[in-house]
């Protein structure tokens, strides 16, 4: 499923400053690119931005200046009706999971489709094949508490790649998971990135990608630290 690679970047921030109120100037002229297919950790301490620029990817938040391309569309140019066609580009795994706790897990994931408009067995086949694929084939009746953190976790991704966008955010995906789950959603974000996913993962803890050769780009205050 690998795209054909047409030489823009999947992703483009140019002089993105974001200010809260108050002042806080949570991102301060980023500007970075991500070719299709690259895994990119973005890392800094607590406060540092991370959240915030994967915010302003998904469209939850705007930038105060500066422009967002994805695929070499400025985001600033969608008509609000487009919007939702083009945020299923991308997926997003939360710490926290978001799962929705009065749905078992075949409807969590489910959902991701239905609101694309499949039909009944199209979305029964993909959403099995996709907990299967994550470990989860006997989980579907299940509902988020009945769970434990690792395999929540497994459900959030398993919603967030059931459509199969091209862009996988993870904003400290592993953040609640011992290291032998945190090692198999590195492995599961892996997989992903083998088949063509462009993949940017959000995390403080700098274990993850001690030693790999995956680009890091790093945060502080809101900056670029130098080097990127
Ligand atoms: N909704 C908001 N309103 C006001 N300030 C905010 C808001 N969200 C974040 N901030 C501030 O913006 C800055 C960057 O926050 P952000 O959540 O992006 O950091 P982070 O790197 O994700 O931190 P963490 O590692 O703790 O998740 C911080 O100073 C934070 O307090
Ligand atoms: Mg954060």
């Amino acid at each position: 499923m690998i795209e054909r690679d047409d030489g823009i970047p999947i992703i483009t921030l140019a002089s993105v400053t974001k200010r809260y109120p108050h002042d806080i100037v949570a991102l301060d002229d980023i500007t970075l690119s991500l070719e299709k297919g690259e895994f990119c950790f973005l890392t800094g301490p607590s406060g540092s931005g991370k959240s915030t620029l994967l915010k302003l990817l998904y469209f939850a938040e705007q930038p105060t200046s500066g422009d967002i391309f994805i695929e070499g569309i400025n985001i600033k140019t969608i008509k609000e009706a487009h919007k939702p066609i083009f945020r299923r580009k991308i997926g997003v795994v939360f710490q926290d999971f978001k799962l929705l706790q009065d749905r078992n897990v075949f409807d969590n994931v489910a959902l991701a489709l239905e609101v694309v408009g499949f039909s009944h067995d199209q979305i029964a086949y993909r959403v099995n094949k996709v907990l299967e694929s994550l470990g989860l084939g006997g989980k579907g009746r299940r509902f988020p508490q009945e769970l434990s953190g690792g395999e929540q976790q497994r459900v959030a991704i398993a919603r967030a790649i059931v459509n199969r966008p091209p862009i996988i955010l993870a904003d400290e995906p592993t953040g609640n998971l011992d290291s032998v789950r945190t090692m198999e959603v590195l492995d599961i974000m892996d997989e992903l990135n083998a088949r063509g996913t462009t993949i940017l993962f959000a995390t403080h803890d700098e274990r993850l990608f001690e030693g790999t050769r995956r680009r890091v780009v790093r945060l502080r205050d809101g900056r670029m630290e130098v080097g990127y």
